[in-house]
């Protein structure tokens, strides 16, 4: 079917600086482990106001960097929302690390802080939020429960580059910010994130392990033989420490993996941070001409705003009232998909209810807003940066004619 509004797999359109730019460093003597990483990890760092900025190749690697870095492991818990890509978890189901699903609020779609507190036991070590769809988590309670309990705090920003709590940047409240500039990302670089810190141990660890070396203790032999053999003088690349040329004997120590970003990524990445501010206020007009748009159809709310937050749309949610309306959500959804040709993909089955998860005693009914919400209302519209104004307002007649038809008023 060819839409007239299609899900876009690109967050908006490159142009001439992002050509330029990926041009220039195929000329570059290296592809990988450049230059231009290194001031993408610089600028980066400096636009979101973190000590510590890591570029990854995406957030899920990340992800896997924050549950390693933060030594999470198999009797431990996290709490976390059911409300999310499901990657969020797979770090720690890796681990095997114990999830806590806490609920939702049922209109940011982010996790309620006072669902978190009663999760918390002894063996809770953590709680990973998800700024949903490009809006701020209610970050002051969540912080306080941690200090108040001595858990550390994951954000994954996978919809947030540039997004604000009270002003503060998100990624740079918890310990450990984990970013996404995937294709469809509000910035890409293709496939892309970054790990951003304020510990110094974090980044120091995260440096290590996220580019393939080790991190820990490692005990010296000291005499200078490996086997019948000479201790070499002339490898430069450095396993660990001196691991090529010394013989070891042991140790505590983590092994890593290569999550790096390559240049050309970063390249892309330096031109789409430059146009960040830009590419989120883009957003945020479209959403607010949606918003004039639909307000006042009944049976239809838009998203509100928090107060402590600075939306920035990486999708762009309403929900639908099937007591007011007269039919259920799936119903409506068919309608702007098949008559009015909207592309609709819905964020997200609540995780909880996945196979997995399930498995694990995980069942319907353990976190109801989630359930309801998302079962009888959440619904997203296509938004990207190159939409255009007549899809934008195909969208909002489509909402009210989808309304009208099936309240059996059109
Ligand atoms: C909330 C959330 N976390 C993590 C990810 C993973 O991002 P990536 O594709 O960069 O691994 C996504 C991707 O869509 C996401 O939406």
């Amino acid at each position: 079917m060819k839409y007239v509004v299609p899900y876009s797999g690109i967050s908006n359109r490159l142009g001439d600086e992002e050509i330029k730019a990926v041009t220039e460093v195929l000329g570059q003597d290296t592809l990988a482990m450049g230059p231009t990483g290194a001031e993408f990890e610089r600028r980066l760092a400096t636009a979101l106001g973190a000590r510590h900025a890591q570029a990854t190749n995406s957030c899920t690697t990340a992800l896997f960097l924050a549950a390693q870095v933060l030594e999470l492991q198999a009797g431990d818990e996290v709490i976390t929302t059911p409300q999310t890509f499901w990657v969020t978890t797979w770090p720690l189901q890796a681990r095997g690390v114990e999830i806590k699903f806490a609920d939702i609020d049922p209109d940011s779609l982010n996790i309620d802080p006072a669902t978190i507190e009663p999760l918390i036991t002894e063996r809770t070590r953590s709680i990973w939020v998800v700024h949903y769809g490009g809006q701020a988590v209610d970050m002051d309670p969540i912080m306080d429960i941690a200090r108040r309990h001595g858990l550390t705090v994951v954000e994954d920003c996978a919809h947030v580059p540039g997004g604000t709590y009270k002003g503060k940047t998100l990624g740079t409240i918890g310990d450990i910010g984990c970013f996404s500039f995937h294709s469809l990302k509000n910035m890409t670089t293709a496939e892309g994130g970054a790990f951003v810190t304020g510990n110094d141990r974090y980044a120091e660890m995260a440096r290590a392990l996220g580019t393939i070396h080790t991190w820990g203790e490692m005990a010296e032999r000291d005499d200078a033989s490996i086997g019948p053999h000479r201790q070499p003088a002339y490898y430069r690349d450095a396993h660990v420490r001196r691991s090529y040329t010394h013989d070891f004997a042991g140790g505590r120590y983590l092994v890593g993996n290569n999550y790096r970003m390559s240049e050309l990524s970063a390249a892309l990445g330096l031109v789409q941070l430059g146009r960040l501010d830009d590419l989120n206020e883009r957003r945020r007009e479209i959403a607010a001409r949606l918003d004039e748009g639909l307000r006042e159809v009944p049976g239809i709310d838009v998203q509100r705003e928090k107060p402590y937050a600075r939306h920035i749309y990486h999708l762009y949610t309403l929900f639908y009232r099937p007591e007011i309306v007269g039919a259920p959500k799936d119903d409506f959804i068919r309608h702007l998909q098949e008559v009015e040709g909207i592309e609709i993909v819905i964020r997200y089955f609540p995780i909880h209810l996945l196979p997995e998860f399930r498995a694990q005693g995980h069942h319907y009914g353990e976190c109801p807003v989630a359930e309801q919400t998302y079962f009888e209302h959440q619904i997203q519209l296509p938004i990207y940066d190159h939409l255009t104004e007549d899809q934008v307002e195909h969208m909002i007649g489509a909402v009210r004619r989808g309304v009208a038809k099936l309240g059996g008023h059109a």
